[in-house]
């Protein structure tokens, strides 16, 4: 049945590669470069790759049936190339199984993902037929889901047509529900890309906040440090493709308005490429931002959401890249999901559209970024609907912890008009009437740890000792090409830590079912600049 399965996908991968995937190229994007026209055909049956020791150990050892490895000269045939995973993307689905998504520049006809406990055995293959692009995008997203997993449990995986030598990693899955192994997870938000095309050690007018030469960034951090971290969550505002028009405006980078939707690509590309090592190592979870839609920087001087494509509104590109646990959760897309690790519930809303009760999201139509990203789910309850029933539904013997991310803040120091009432109105109660014990999200650009908070900022007077109301922390100040935002002074009574002058990125240590520790972290020197214990009587 198995082998059957592989000879299936053979027989499909070798049709499209020797097609040269004529029914696919109509969806490339028109500035893609097209293919050296004297390119040899790629031959049908390519040779297998030679035995040889790679970073990972031998060459795994295909099981039959599987589309042979091409020798080494062939990886630089240009037309496999286009098929090559890059970007790869890991997120849990429960905690027997692991969603691999993975960008290709055409598209795969049958996604595949080849997997095993040891990376000389990858002897089991998962498949779909999920491999998705929007018309300016520069590459295909495929999504391949791997289940029967066991919990926490290492595994080693390569896509499809992936180098054997190179692209070979592994992941761990989920603890199970209720299992109390402490665990540290890493927490960024608004991370864009580093170097020529984002945050760099010089800026132009109108941006501030250089990196120092040589300084070591938040995704070379995270990366040294990845080990440390169980996952990561990434609370909106990702690749901050859309900066392309403030670079180009402020002269940081060559383009044109009409080259739009190019740029937004090459920063995306770059953006996720950077991040690879990190996400094919690690489940990354993410919740969307402002920036994860439209083109325009939110509106960057007088540019309006009307120099962008439709494809790049509507959260479309964010939807299609990552592929969260929503559909095993009763969530919808990325946009609000749920999922356990541990002794830890998590549950990710959508601060930028559908917040129901007739309230206007600020992507929405209608809200206060202008755009016209949402409302995006039916019927207009469905966010809040889900979240009443998830919170509702955790049990809180087995996961004593649970934790909300959301991009926009209601608590912080900073303008008023910066911080997201609709969002409060939206989403406060239900977290204090279920018990959430913190409260995550970015957008400001620096970080702030805010005491435990109950209704419309009520100071809890038992601090970190086992206080009723949520700890609300925001973690933005990760790094992108716009820098840092300076804390509005004074600050609230409930503000306890605020760094608004270093790049850096949060971590949670949950040691129990009573304690757990968040810390924020320097980029450039790993230093831990604040410390905070939150004492929960679970
Ligand atoms: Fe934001």
């Amino acid at each position: 049945m198995v082998f059957a399965r592989m000879r299936s996908l053979c027989a499909v991968l070798a049709v499209a590669l020797t097609l040269g995937g004529e029914g696919v190229l109509a969806l490339v994007p028109a500035f893609k470069p097209a293919l050296p026209p004297t390119l040899p055909p790629v031959p049908a049956n390519l040779p297998s790759a030679p035995a040889h020791t790679g970073a990972h150990g031998a060459v795994p050892a295909l099981p039959a049936g599987i589309p042979a490895l091409p020798a080494p000269p062939q990886w630089a045939d240009a037309r496999l190339n286009d098929y090559r995973p890059s970007k790869v993307r890991l997120a849990y689905r429960g905690d027997t199984g692991m969603a691999v998504s993975w960008s290709t520049h055409r598209q795969l006809p049958v996604p595949a993902v080849l997997y095993g406990k040891t990376p000389a055995a990858l002897t089991s293959i998962a498949t779909s037929t999920n491999s998705v692009t929007y018309n300016t995008s520069s590459y295909y997203s495929n999504h391949v889901v791997l289940d029967h997993l066991e919990p926490g449990t290492k595994y080693y995986y390569l896509p499809i047509l992936g180098d054997p030598l190179r692209d070979v990693r592994s992941f761990t899955t989920a603890k199970p529900r209720g299992d109390e192994t402490p665990y540290t997870i890493a927490v960024v938000a608004d991370l864009g890309t580093m170097g020529s095309l984002g945050l760099s050690d010089h800026v132009p007018p109108g941006a501030a906040n250089p990196l120092s030469t040589g300084e070591v960034t938040t995704i070379e951090r995270l990366g040294m440090n990845k080990n440390r971290f169980d996952h990561i969550m990434h609370v909106g505002d990702i690749a901050y493709a859309d900066y392309w028009l403030k670079e180009v405006v402020l002269g940081y980078i060559n383009g044109t308005i009409a080259a739009g939707p190019e740029l937004y690509e090459q920063i995306n590309e770059e953006f996720y490429d950077e991040m690879n090592d990190i996400t094919s190592s690690l489940p990354y979870h993410v919740a969307a931002g402002n920036h994860d839609s439209n083109c325009d920087n939110s509106g960057y001087k007088n540019y309006t959401e009307a120099i962008c494509p439709p494809a790049l509104t509507g959260f479309i590109g964010y939807n299609q890249h990552w592929n969260m646990p929503s559909s095993v959760s009763g969530g919808f897309k990325n946009m609000w999901y749920s999922y356990d690790v541990g002794m830890v519930h998590y549950v990710v809303f959508d601060t930028e559209t559908d917040l129901g009760e007739g309230l206007v999201g600020p992507e929405d139509v209608g809200g206060s970024s202008h755009a016209t990203d949402g409302p995006l789910a039916t019927p207009s309850s469905a966010q809040m609907d889900f979240l009443k029933k998830d919170l509702a539904a955790v049990d809180r013997s087995k996961t004593p912890w649970v934790v909300a991310a959301g991009h926009r803040p209601w608590y912080m120091a900073a303008k008023a008009s910066s911080l997201c009432t609709v969002c409060q109105t939206a989403f406060e109660q239900l977290f204090n009437d279920a018990g959430v014990d913190l409260v995550l999200s970015g957008h400001q650009h620096n970080m702030q740890r805010s005491g435990p908070l109950g209704p419309k900022g009520a100071i809890d007077a038992n601090g970190l000792n086992n206080p009723k109301a949520p700890l609300y922390i925001t973690t933005g100040a990760a790094g992108h090409f716009d820098g840092l935002d300076a804390a509005v002074s004074p600050y609230p009574a409930y503000s306890h830590f605020v760094n608004d002058t270093l790049y850096g990125f949060s971590t949670v240590a949950f040691h129990n079912r009573t304690h757990l520790t968040h810390e924020f972290v320097s980029s450039a020197t790993g230093v831990v600049l604040d410390s905070a214990t939150l004492y929960k009587q679970h």
